[in-house]
């Protein structure tokens, strides 16, 4: 959640900071701005998108090799030209960036305010720069030190970047709880809350942990903790291609992502089905493995589709491996008082790795004497940091907000790892695992067929795009594809939409059904398929208009409903990669006809770093 750049060096920063911005976007798009050093420091804001401070910005003066931007998505005050970042201190000598909520803000601003300082924002950050001033003026050694002081004083989550007047050669960098990665080029520095802005310059980055502080000059990099210790910086590659972040021809970043899936879910494989398809190999599990096997039983936690994600792993661990499981949101599991132990084990799933909820949950639990693993996409990411052991999914950067990707490559490590802990607990037969695994690994082609079908999808979506409801509904596997089909509508066309466990119907959404009322039945066949033929045929009875995801040459439903999506026949289990495919797209062009804007849909952020 909001995006924070900068840069340190011999080149001018704006260009620099500019596009680290639009590469960042997507972490936050309601304002932006950037602060370049010169001679006194030039601070640009504006309300909208990058694109808006760019052209506020033609024929100002962009001059200094020194220089911090931000793109935001609004906490403390609406999303506005002075609410933007970055923020001045009252006297001009400080300017800061921020990602993250100051929770005490309110306390500190009262005693700032008693000491005679003014605000012209409504934001958290403000009163954190003016805190840097105050320190500054009331005991600091230096402008390091004001800073130190300041973090001291503050409870809450912080990536920030500062700037002074006082000490024009020196960029201050600091975080808790909000990501930030520093990479190190020629004599150069380049700042970000992570790595897509850095990949195009350089491949050496730090990632900077908790409390970590980094006073950054021209050549010369100091790490060391806002309670003066020193650290040693762990300088590591980035694995990450330009290419990668780019949108290669297609319209958005979210139809690239969906049409990247079959390589996405072979790289999610890589390395990992070995022996000729005969197993399955997780090497960042090897440590937990034989422990995991003897759970007592494992909770998984994730928020929005990674949730999702979740329930599809608890049905696939208890159905393969007979391991009882647990999904929780991850906001719910860290303030309920959950009763967990070091039996249990915790599966944090997330693309980003840093959203705020989920990682609070696993801190929780880690706590609490659980073993904790992480499935993630972003490597180096806090969750990643912070777990016990863990499965990145290299799904490949994911920049439209709304998750495809993701998922299906979250779906693929969870069920990955049901096929391993079913075979080492005797609950899978060789000959079973080995069909599990052929049956899994042949799921890219069976998604390439179905992407075919891009054109008769949308030809559906002119259909539907003036709705203003619809309700998915999936049994089984299928439920949890319902929820994510739902969910893949409303972020971003708008379109209310809710997802149940079709025989839920007849227990309230059924009230809601009429003429006008889509309903997307996901319905391939499996062994729920009568009820699910059952379920259409109500919804028929009540004049609903049914659009059914199918198995190819299902003649039974296309005769009922009024559109089907059709998918290659699949085992049951992984069901959910193939038929989640026509119900992105379908979202993607419902809101595309919508004049949405899918890549950036309105109040949400792709990161969630705040509560
Ligand atoms: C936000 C994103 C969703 C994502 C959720 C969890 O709401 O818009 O697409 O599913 O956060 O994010 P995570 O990075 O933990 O998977």
């Amino acid at each position: 959640m909001c995006g924070i750049v900068g840069y340190i060096g011999n080149q001018d920063a704006y260009p620099i900071l500019i596009k680290g911005l639009k590469r960042l976007e997507y972490r936050g798009y309601d304002s932006a701005g950037v602060a370049l050093l010169k001679d006194g420091v030039n601070v640009y804001k504006k309300r909208g998108k990058v694109a808006d401070l760019e052209r506020h910005i033609a024929n100002k003066d962009v001059g200094g090799t020194i220089g911090i931007g931000h793109t935001r998505w609004a906490t403390h005050g609406e999303p506005n030209d002075t609410n933007a970042h970055p923020h001045r201190s009252m006297d001009g000598k400080f300017v800061l960036i921020h990602n993250g909520i100051i929770e005490n803000y309110g306390r500190l601003k009262k005693t700032l305010e008693e000491n005679g300082y003014t605000f012209t924002s409504e934001t958290d950050t403000e009163v954190l720069a003016n805190l840097i001033s105050y320190m500054y003026d009331h005991g600091a050694t230096s402008f390091e030190n004001a800073v130190q002081l300041a973090l001291k004083k503050v409870i809450g989550a912080y990536g920030l970047v500062v700037l002074s007047t006082e000490e024009p050669d020196v960029l201050i960098a600091a975080r808790k709880g909000s990501p930030l990665v520093i990479g190190i080029g020629k004599g150069e520095y380049f700042l970000a809350s992570d790595a897509t802005p850095i990949v195009e310059h350089t491949n050496s980055v730090i990632y900077l942990s908790d409390d970590d502080m980094a006073i950054i000059k021209k050549g010369q990099l100091t790490l060391k903790t806002i309670f003066d210790k020193t650290q040693e910086p762990v300088v590591q590659e980035l694995d990450l291609d330009v290419g990668e972040i780019d949108k290669n021809g297609f319209d958005h970043f979210m139809l690239k992502e969906i049409f990247e899936q079959p390589r996405s879910i072979l790289d999610t494989f890589r390395g990992r089905v070995a022996k000729d398809n005969k197993e399955i190999v997780l090497g960042g599990l090897y440590k937990v493995i034989d422990d995991l096997v003897q759970a007592r039983r494992i909770l998984i936690v994730g928020c929005g589709t990674s949730w999702h994600a979740g329930l599809v792993g608890e049905y696939l661990i208890e159905d393969i491996a007979r391991i009882p499981v647990e999904v929780e949101y991850g906001s719910e599991f860290r303030y309920r008082n959950p009763v967990i132990g070091k039996e249990d084990f915790v599966i944090a799933i997330s693309q980003s790795g840093e959203t705020a909820d989920t990682l609070a949950a696993i801190r929780m639990a880690k706590e609490a004497g659980a073993t904790v693993l992480g499935i993630c996409n972003v490597v180096g990411s806090s969750i990643p940091r912070e777990t016990h052991a863990g499965v990145y999914t290299h799904a490949g950067p994911e920049i439209g907000v709304a998750s495809t990707k993701a998922f299906t490559a979250q779906v693929t490590v969870l069920a990955m790892m049901a096929m391993v802990l079913g075979n080492k607990k005797g609950h899978l037969s060789t000959e079973r695992y080995n069909e599990l695994i052929n049956d899994l690994t042949v799921i890219p082609s069976k998604i390439e067929k179905i992407l075919q079908q891009n054109d008769k999808i949308k030809e559906i979506a002119k259909v539907y795009k003036d709705a203003n409801n619809a309700i998915y509904l999936g049994r089984g596997y299928l439920f949890p594809v319902a929820l994510e089909g739902a969910l893949k509508l409303k972020e971003i066309s708008y379109i209310h939409a809710e997802g149940y466990p079709a025989a839920e119907m007849k227990h309230g959404p059924i009230a809601l059904i009429d003429e006008n009322m889509p309903v997307i039945v996901i319905a391939t066949k499996d062994k729920s398929y009568d009820k699910i033929v059952s379920n259409i045929q109500e919804v028929k009875a009540r004049s609903g208009k049914v659009i059914a995801v199918v198995t190819e040459g299902d003649e039974v439903i296309r005769n009922m409903a009024d559109h089907v999506m059709e998918v290659p026949d699949s085992c049951e289990m992984f069901s959910v990669l193939t038929t989640v495919i026509p119900l992105q797209l379908l979202s993607y062009h419902i809101a595309l006809m919508r004049n949405c804007n899918v890549d950036q849909p309105r109040n949400l952020a792709k990161s969630v770093t705040v509560e």
